[in-house]
């Protein structure tokens, strides 16, 4: 037993560990674009499960579960938590206890673009902001390079060449070792691309929202990346848990959720959307998947969707999770089938708000 300090010089106890040597035997790897970066087809994020409001005990558990069933995708942003920055404590907590030894087997992320620091400057896109949010991103997750970094919504304000430069400044430093966009639109994405190959910087992933209830990116969005040689890791895939077994089977109030989230209301679940998922949960079970699962392998049906995050607050849920990868494949009647649920529920809470 060893006692480690956290950057804030705050004790705790180590217990080693060590990763499992089958951790590469079961989880599916794609390739992102036409880039050398490759990621598992399941990446685990941290925005909700990982703060200051989840026991770290469990919090460890899922984490060393993931990377033992080959998850080696982790992503971050800045203030994933709560509170706002903890998420990426706990985490650098984790890569001193016990991923340090694994760290270039591991492809880590971070973001920034929404609130972080109170002021004009704590959000969006300008220089200032991205290159001092990623000093501390790599403090608290006490790593001194990320393997991505985004820039988190497009911000209408700042000029694109700003926002893309700084994404620059971070590679060139040595910070990050590609860069990405988030929730950026197909016309945006263009010009990104555009400017970051200008500056010779490579800007390969997008990571855009998107589920059986929100295709937005089948609208062009999907075409645009291919056609630039990139590729997407698509996140809420299962609409923030609203697509799981649970709601189609219990009502919203009576479910117990691992965290309340401000992004999630209740009154979302209206009777034109629990339709939806209950159709979609009988299709799921004819292919022998839960809903979740289904959900999964369909976001990644098209491989320019490298990867699909996830949320997990419970080694039951990854677990449950990761047996999307049992059955990816779709026939044409299951597709057709799935198109008659699979449609617009007006649960995306990125598309409209971060791309103006
Ligand atoms: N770029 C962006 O702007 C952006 C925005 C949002 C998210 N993200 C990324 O995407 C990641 C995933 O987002 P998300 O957590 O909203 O995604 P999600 O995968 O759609 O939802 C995850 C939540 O669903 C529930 N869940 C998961 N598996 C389940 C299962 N098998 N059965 C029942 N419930 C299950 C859990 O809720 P409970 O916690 O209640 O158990 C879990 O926290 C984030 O961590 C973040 O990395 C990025």
């Amino acid at each position: 037993m060893t006692i480690d300090f956290d950057y804030k010089g705050v004790p705790h106890t180590l217990d080693p560990w060590s990763a499992s040597q089958d951790r590469y035997d079961s989880m599916v790897y794609r390739r992102v674009g036409n880039s050398g970066l490759i990621l598992p087809a399941i990446s685990l994020g941290l925005w909700y499960n990982f703060g200051d409001n989840r026991p770290f005990d469990i919090q460890r558990e899922v984490l060393r579960h993931a990377f033992d069933h080959g998850i080696t995708h982790f992503d971050l942003a800045n203030n994933y938590g709560p509170p706002y920055g903890s998420a990426e404590e706990n985490f650098g907590r984790m890569m001193r206890s016990d991923f340090r030894p694994y760290r270039h087997e591991l492809t880590i992320s971070s973001k920034a673009g929404w609130d972080m620091w109170p002021g004009p400057n704590g959000q969006l896109g300008s220089r200032g902001y991205l290159l001092s949010s990623l000093e501390d991103s790599l403090r608290r997750l006490s790593i001194d390079y990320v393997d991505i970094f985004y820039s988190h919504r497009f911000d209408p304000a700042t000029p694109l060449e700003e926002t893309i430069g700084a994404l620059a400044t971070a590679v060139q430093l040595g910070h990050a070792r590609y860069v990405g966009i988030s929730s950026y639109s197909a016309e945006h994405t263009a010009e990104a691309k555009e400017i970051a190959d200008r500056a010779g910087i490579p800007l390969v992933i997008h990571q855009p929202s998107y589920s059986l209830l929100n295709r937005w990116i089948e609208s062009g969005l999907t075409e645009q990346l291919r056609s630039a040689g990139m590729g997407a890791i698509s996140f809420t895939a299962l609409a923030q848990g609203l697509l799981t077994d649970r709601y189609a089977t219990e009502d919203a109030a009576d479910i117990d959720r691992a965290t309340s989230r401000p992004t999630f209301a209740d009154d979302a679940v209206t009777d034109e959307v629990l339709a939806k998922i209950r159709g979609l949960k009988t299709i799921a079970a004819a292919r022998g998947q839960s809903l979740a699962q289904m959900a999964l392998a369909w976001v990644l049906r098209d491989p320019v969707v490298a990867s699909t995050l996830i949320g997990a607050s419970s080694v039951a849920q990854l677990d449950e999770n990761l047996g999307a990868l049992d059955n990816l494949d779709f026939s044409d009647d299951e597709l057709r089938s799935i198109d008659e649920y699979a449609t617009e529920a007006g649960i995306d809470l990125w598309r409209e708000s971060s791309d103006l």
